[in-house]
């Protein structure tokens, strides 16, 4: 069954499946759900997408979606199978550089998700990379040493981080960009 592409489905989705069973997951997911909220205007008719990929960005987290343990693939295949849109799949399939954990890890099966380069892709990936564990706002480079922090530096986590900091700064910079030349 086709979902409406609105924000409440999105978050009512998130909600039943993190809440409960992780609900430290949940102030984060609420922090970037709000925050797209947020922005989106400055993204005109892309907003509603935007606001619905960063309220399902982490769902592949929920211990019954969990069936590869990646997340951003787990996510992406629970939102097909239940009738999102193909552009809210491949957000979250591929959001914050999760392409490159995937390689690290040995995972294969993002490419069944289109992997869009756009605004829109960056400011998924500026909402989650400027939201802390607990919802709060934090500055990029803060949210990357927190993970690093909390998973340790031999952790793949970590490695990924460090490949990958760059990429996340940049898609960051470009989202505060577009967000000051909307004003
Ligand atoms: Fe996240």
């Amino acid at each position: 069954m086709a979902v409406a592409r609105t924000s409440p489905p999105a978050r009512k989705v998130a909600r039943e499946q993190i809440a409960i069973s992780l609900p430290t997951r949940w102030l984060h997911v609420q922090g970037v759900g709000a925050q797209a909220e947020q922005i989106a205007p400055a993204f005109g008719g892309d907003g509603e997408d935007l606001i619905a990929a960063c309220w399902l960005h982490d769902i592949g987290y929920a211990p019954a979606l969990a069936h590869t343990g990646f997340h951003p693939l787990d996510g992406a295949r629970f939102l097909r199978a239940e009738g999102w849109p193909e552009r809210i799949c491949g957000l979250v399939a591929h959001h914050s550089f999760a392409d490159l954990e995937a390689e690290l890890r040995g995972v294969e099966g993002l490419d069944e998700f289109e992997n869009e380069d756009s605004a829109v892709r960056d400011a998924v990936w500026y909402c989650d990379m400027t939201t802390g564990p607990s919802g709060e706002r934090v500055d990029v480079h803060q949210r990357l040493d927190e993970i690093v922090a909390r998973y340790g530096p031999a952790d793949v986590v970590s490695q990924f981080i460090s490949r990958a900091r760059s990429e996340l700064v940049a898609a960051v910079e470009r989202t505060e960009r577009r967000l000051r030349a909307a004003v």
